[in-house]
């Protein structure tokens, strides 16, 4: 391939989204920590209302999915687009726009949700003038990303652009349609639901958001990245048009699944159960289909820490996927709910698989960004992978133990019918597990800490970040 005329990419905007993925990340595992650090030590919150755990707790979920997660998907998304169209994006200041309206949201969100605004609903309690400026960025966001798909000279979408676009349109929906409500002042509002059917709305986000940002996006970024990084095309194509349709009919139906032993009805109940089973299907086929395009090259994995990070999430992937159908079985869930099982399973998800993918990807990407062949340090790359999976083990193997304690404490009774342990037994017997995930967090915290300073030196290594050159496509597969 040739460089086509004097066409450039536009890699100010992937750079830009590269920077606050680092930055983003550092900051919402730091509050991570903090909150983690509250649950054993209560007085950490100083008698600062900006400061209590109900306030900080939605301030980490926000920062590590929207803004860690979802600036990580906008650097990706925003050069993987560009490299397989073979094409510069339609709109630099469209590109601006969206860089820096996304960034704004995410103050707004920093400065609000301490201060107690929120509309109380879990992934989505920012208030509606944020709401609006979020709609207006993802709709740019849109037009910008399909307008190059649209532009594109190769006849060929690659699959990592079917996963992105499917990102796309599932939060966008998602967004506007949990978020109707009416406006009653300045940062306040009600929703235009009531009751179950305001649950079920919620839950039906809730649970598409783990659908459409923390799974159909990061797996996006794993048909391009895995294969870039092993220097080997996807295991099968073929699989993986499977697992995009497979996973796009049948994940909008699971939501239920966190609504089990609720008003909703019964009925509503067991159709997210049954739907929830039969994902465990079409998760376990794409993962294998990422981890088998290593076949060949399964030696790299001891020289190369960036791959490691990238099959190991999709191991945390498998074991997410499977865990979640197996508590979305209601007599499971009965034991499940409520507990530290739950916080388990999502951090599973969230630092096994939706962090590591991330951080592996930035890692690939972020050297090919500068014209480098590699980042400053690989060894310290390796460093923040072991740094990172012991953490995560710790996270999660406390959360299971003290999740399942709790559940079989709760449900414990005596003879005559009274209840074996009271609330507070149960809360002591966690405080050892509490201890643990804190201790993980905190190496998790410096892996991440260690990353962000090998980013910096490798900007400082970069001779210049003058922009790359677009490629001309192979004739064979040039659009007519
Ligand atoms: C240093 C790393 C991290 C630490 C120490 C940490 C800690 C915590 C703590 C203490 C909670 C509250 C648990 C509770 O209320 O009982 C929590 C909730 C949560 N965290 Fe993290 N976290 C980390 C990283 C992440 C990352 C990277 C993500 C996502 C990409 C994430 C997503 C979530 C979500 C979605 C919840 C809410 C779970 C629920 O409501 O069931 N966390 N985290
Ligand atoms: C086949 C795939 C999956 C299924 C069927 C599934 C199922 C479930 C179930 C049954 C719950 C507990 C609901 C409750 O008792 O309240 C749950 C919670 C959760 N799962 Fe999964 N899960 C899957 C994959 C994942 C993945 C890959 C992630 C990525 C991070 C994830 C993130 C979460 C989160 C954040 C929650 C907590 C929601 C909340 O209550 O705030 N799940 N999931």
């Amino acid at each position: 391939m040739t460089a086509a005329s004097a066409e450039f990419y536009n890699d100010k905007v992937v750079r830009q989204f590269t920077i606050m993925t680092v930055v983003w990340g550092v900051i919402g595992m730091a509050v991570g920590v903090l909150i983690a650090a509250q649950l054993y030590w209560p007085s950490l919150n100083f008698d600062v209302p900006w400061l209590s755990y109900g306030r900080l707790r939605p301030l980490h979920t926000n920062g590590v999915i929207f803004a860690f997660g979802v600036c990580g998907m906008f650097a990706t998304s925003l050069y993987v687009v560009q490299r397989t169209c073979h094409v510069r994006l339609i709109s630099d200041k469209l590109a601006a726009f969206v860089f820096w309206g996304w960034q704004v949201v995410l103050v707004a969100a920093v400065i609000s949700l301490p201060m107690g605004f929120t509309q109380a609903k879990e992934y989505a309690e920012l208030e509606w003038p944020i709401d609006l400026l979020i709609t207006a960025v993802w709709v740019s966001y849109a037009v910008l990303f399909f307008g190059t798909i649209a532009k594109r000279r190769v006849q060929h979408i690659y699959v990592a652009n079917w996963f992105f676009g499917a990102y796309i349109i599932g939060t966008g929906m998602l967004h506007v349609v949990n978020s109707i409500a009416i406006p009653a002042g300045f940062m306040k509002s009600y929703p235009v639901y009531s009751g179950a059917v305001d649950a079920m709305v919620q839950w039906w986000y809730g649970h598409n958001a783990v659908a459409m940002v923390l799974t159909v996006g990061f797996l996006a970024m794993m048909y391009y990245f895995v294969p870039k990084q092993a220097g080997r095309p996807i295991y099968s194509y073929r699989l993986s048009i499977v697992h995009f349709w497979a996973l796009i009919a049948v994940y909008m139906w699971a939501g239920p699944h966190h609504l089990h032993y609720t008003a909703l009805p019964d009925w509503v109940q067991s159709v997210g159960m049954v739907f929830s089973l039969i994902l465990l299907a079409p998760s376990w086929g794409g993962a294998m289909n990422g981890v088998m395009t290593l076949s060949g090259v399964w030696h790299k994995l001891r020289t190369d820490p960036i791959l490691k990070f990238l099959i190991v999430s999709l191991s945390f992937y498998m074991m997410s996927t499977f865990e979640g159908p197996m508590m979305s079985i209601k007599t499971v869930n009965s034991l499940s709910h409520y507990t530290d099982w739950t916080i388990g399973h999502v951090h599973a998800g969230a630092l096994g698989w939706v962090a590591m993918i991330t951080i592996g990807s930035i890692y690939s990407l972020l050297p090919r960004l500068l014209g480098l062949n590699q980042m400053y340090s690989v060894k310290w790359i390796d460093t923040h992978f072991w740094l990172h999976t012991l953490g995560v083990v710790l996270y999660i193997a406390a959360m299971w133990i003290a999740g399942v304690m709790q559940g079989l404490m709760w449900r414990a009774t005596n003879a005559d019918g009274t209840l074996t342990y009271s609330f507070v037994e149960s809360l002591s017997a966690t405080y050892p597990y509490y201890l643990v995930r804190f201790g993980g967090g905190v190496v998790i915290l410096g892996g991440m800490c260690l990353m962000a300073v090998n980013m910096i030196k490798t900007f400082q290594m970069a001779k210049s970040t003058a922009p790359q050159p677009v490629l001309t496509p192979d004739p064979a597969q040039a659009r007519a």
